[in-house]
């Protein structure tokens, strides 16, 4: 009789645990799955609201073509051809004489055009500015856009950020006309870095059909290390396509931080 009391107990003691375990592992799954898609709304809210910055585009449009590039495929497998469709449907509107180039000079560069409308960057059009500073990336067997967890810049060749920015910055140079310019560190030994996305992608499409001029403005700061007959400058003008006509200024850091702060100041006369 006892024995089968506590055969019994034991099968309910069983049949409670079994429970739980599932309810727990249930409640982990709604979780999961709730942070998962708070991350994809968010993500897309931040690209949805940036978006409508800009005016004449249909933004729901633009982000299901720009979520095709990577969802479900793997974070690494991702290649610059991927973000094709995206680019078709927010290209870059070419802004000739105005448009900047950048090499590790990001901060200074982006005061500057902040607070002058001399000069677009890349960061300024649309899918620039939709994805500056982001981070996202799909998973195989996932409709999810995660923001966690994405392989790093250098981490694999082919990953999620580093194709579109390769990709954006080809759509970019491939767009540009008439006088560019392109802001290079002055502080660093080899301004021109062939490794950089100036050096490897955009000079190279830079098509002297369209461009005239390739004007670099050489940042200098206090104790500069470099100047404008330094030998990666060189390397510069010979990548460039035949016809296009090459120029470079030692331009000081207090001179562009002055004329940002200085709206009289006309663009020509910045340096
Ligand atoms: C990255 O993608 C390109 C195509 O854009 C491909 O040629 C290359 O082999 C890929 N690299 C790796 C490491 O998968
Ligand atoms: C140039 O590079 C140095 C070293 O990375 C950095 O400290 C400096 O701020 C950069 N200059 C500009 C103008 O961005
Ligand atoms: C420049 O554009 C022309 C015509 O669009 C093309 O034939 C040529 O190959 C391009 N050159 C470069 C260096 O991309
Ligand atoms: C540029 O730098 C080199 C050393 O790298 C120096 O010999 C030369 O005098 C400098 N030129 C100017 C115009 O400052
Ligand atoms: C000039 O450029 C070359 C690379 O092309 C580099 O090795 C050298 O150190 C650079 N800088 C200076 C200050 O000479």
């Amino acid at each position: 009789m006892d024995r089968h009391q506590d055969k019994k107990r034991n099968k309910r003691c069983f049949y409670l645990s079994l429970f739980c375990v599932l309810l727990f592992i249930i409640i982990l799954a709604v979780v999961l799955g709730v942070t998962l898609r708070r991350s994809t709304d968010q993500f897309k809210q931040t690209f949805i609201s940036r978006c409508g910055n800009f005016e004449g585009y249909d933004c729901q449009k633009i982000w299901e073509a720009f979520e095709q590039s990577y969802i479900g495929k793997d974070p690494c497998q991702v290649p610059m051809e991927a973000y094709d469709p995206f680019i078709a449907v927010a290209p870059i509107k070419p802004a000739c004489n105005r448009m900047m180039f950048w090499s590790k000079t990001k901060y200074v560069v982006h005061d500057f055009t902040e607070k002058r409308d001399c000069f677009i960057t890349m960061e300024d059009t649309l899918m620039g500015f939709v994805l500056d500073g982001l981070t996202w990336c799909g998973k195989e067997g996932s409709k999810e856009t995660f923001t966690t967890g994405c392989p790093g810049w250098t981490d694999c060749e082919n990953n999620t950020v580093r194709s579109f920015w390769s990709r954006a910055s080809a759509a970019y140079a491939e767009a540009a006309c008439g006088h560019v310019t392109a802001m290079l560190n002055g502080s660093i030994t080899a301004p021109f870095s062939p490794q950089s996305i100036f050096g490897s992608i955009e000079v190279q499409r830079l098509n002297a059909t369209r461009v005239r001029s390739l004007n670099v403005a050489l940042v200098t700061q206090e104790n500069f290390v470099t100047n404008c007959t330094n030998a990666s400058l060189k390397d510069l003008q010979e990548t460039l396509d035949e016809g296009i006509k090459y120029s470079c200024e030692e331009v000081a850091e207090v001179q562009i931080q002055e004329c940002s702060s200085n709206p009289e100041t006309p663009c020509g006369a910045c340096w």
